[in-house]
């Protein structure tokens, strides 16, 4: 087994919650040898594929791992540098060093290291710059590596610093936020108040637990975007909504994917209907899908921070939706099939107001999935998604139909 870091989105404990999903259902054994704030490092028999992942920044193939105190020399004489470099004749070469995690001695180290390195491959007869970064920075982001080509073209070696060792690698993979975005705002139907990011979509899916040809259904469609994000990854998707208008969106939406991913999607009349997803069994066949991902309706739109009683009012008319659902979705679930389903979880002045969705899904039948409790990572309960100052957060389940 080789030893790989995984770069780390903004939401640490939903990334490794779906690098974990990744590794476990595509039958890759892993073990972790490192949990960091900003990055993973896991042995495996090969790496997660950083843009099959929504949570996932950079991949490092770990090359060395050294004591604290050797990186000066091995840096200067010690390291293989053919190792990291790409053999060419371009003397406009740019090659990145980041180091994880950020902190200030790691911007004054992150110089020294690209001065370092710049002199041993000028030793090895190559005229290379270093990718400079602003002063602040101690790694690359990235849109910056996408941008400069690096991997294609050149080489990023990143330094992992842990409490006594530094790990020492080359980045193989990096996620393409600009693919996110295209399929983001460029659709015909955008309705950004309302949708889900491609980013979660694509979590959310992967923490099903999903294989290449499963049937997935989103019974809240919405806009369509869990389900482009279904078909790009090679998924037989299925939608509902209740709004017609909602259904027709998702369709356009799809039919806009089909064509720029050339998909060859056909009859998507069929495949996203206009209905009511607490009676997705009238719709749909018993026991038909695979997996169910998506994010029902949160409640009203709300301009400001709701109080206590407001967002447990909120709460009190959603309840009956997801309770509803829940029990349809144990109905269309195959066996051993598995639902990722987000809802609300409300900021308030006087404390959190949730929906006990554990509660509603337990009644329909469906058990707790918990994949990093299964690996042994230390994590909060439930699994959320929000961005500081946010007042609406989501809690992200995940729920299987007993074999
Ligand atoms: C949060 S949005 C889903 C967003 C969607 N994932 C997207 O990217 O556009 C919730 C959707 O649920 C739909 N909805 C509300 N109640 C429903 C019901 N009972 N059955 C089916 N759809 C419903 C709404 O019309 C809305 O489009």
């Amino acid at each position: 087994m080789e030893a790989f870091a995984y770069m780390l989105g903004k939401n640490r404990i939903l990334s490794i919650a779906e690098l974990a999903s990744h590794f476990h259902f595509n039958g890759i054994g892993f073990r972790v040898l490192e949990n960091r704030q900003d990055f993973f490092i896991a042995e495996s028999e090969r790496p997660a594929d950083a843009n099959a992942l929504g949570g996932l920044i950079k991949a490092a193939e770990i090359r060395n791992v050294i004591g604290r105190k050797e990186l000066p020399g091995f840096l200067k004489h010690d390291s293989d540098m053919n190792l990291f470099f790409i053999k060419t004749d371009d003397s406009r070469l740019v090659f990145g060093v980041s180091i994880y995690p950020w902190s200030r001695k790691n911007i004054e180290l992150h110089k020294r290291i690209s001065l370092i390195i710049k002199k041993r491959l000028r030793e090895e007869g190559l005229k290379a710059h270093y990718f400079n970064l602003p002063k602040d920075r101690c790694s690359l982001t990235h849109v910056e590596v996408i941008r400069q080509e690096i991997i294609e073209k050149s080489f990023e070696i990143v330094l992992l610093i842990c409490d006594s060792r530094i790990y020492i690698g080359k980045t193989v993979g990096c996620h393409n936020p600009f693919e996110f975005q295209k399929r983001d705002v460029e659709r015909p139907v955008v309705r950004s108040e309302l949708s889900t990011s491609p980013r979660l979509s694509r979590i959310l899916i992967n923490l099903t637990g999903y294989r290449k040809g499963d049937k997935l259904i989103d019974p809240f469609c919405g806009t369509g975007t869990i389900l482009q994000e279904a078909a790009v990854m090679g998924l037989d998707f299925y939608g509902l909504d209740l709004d017609k208008n909602m259904a027709d969106a998702g369709r356009k939406n799809l039919y806009w994917i089909s064509e720029k991913y050339k998909l060859n999607l056909e009859n998507l009349h069929e495949k996203i209907k206009q209905g009511d997803a607490r009676n997705s069994s009238d719709v749909f066949p018993n026991n038909g899908f695979d997996a169910i991902a998506t994010e029902p309706y949160l409640g009203p739109l709300l301009k400001r921070r709701p109080d206590l009683n407001h967002a447990k009012g909120i709460i009190r008319e959603i309840e009956p939706l997801y309770e509803a659902f829940l029990k349809e979705a144990h109905k269309i679930l195959r066996p051993g099939g598995r639902i990722s389903i987000v809802s609300p979880r409300f900021i308030t002045e006087k404390g959190i107001v949730r929906l006990e969705t554990e509660r509603l899904a337990g009644k329909s039948g469906l058990q707790p999935f918990d994949i990093l409790q299964l690996y042994k990572i230390n994590h909060p309960h439930p699994l959320t998604d929000f961005e500081e100052g946010q007042f609406l957060g989501r809690e992200i389940h995940i729920f299987e139909k007993a074999e």
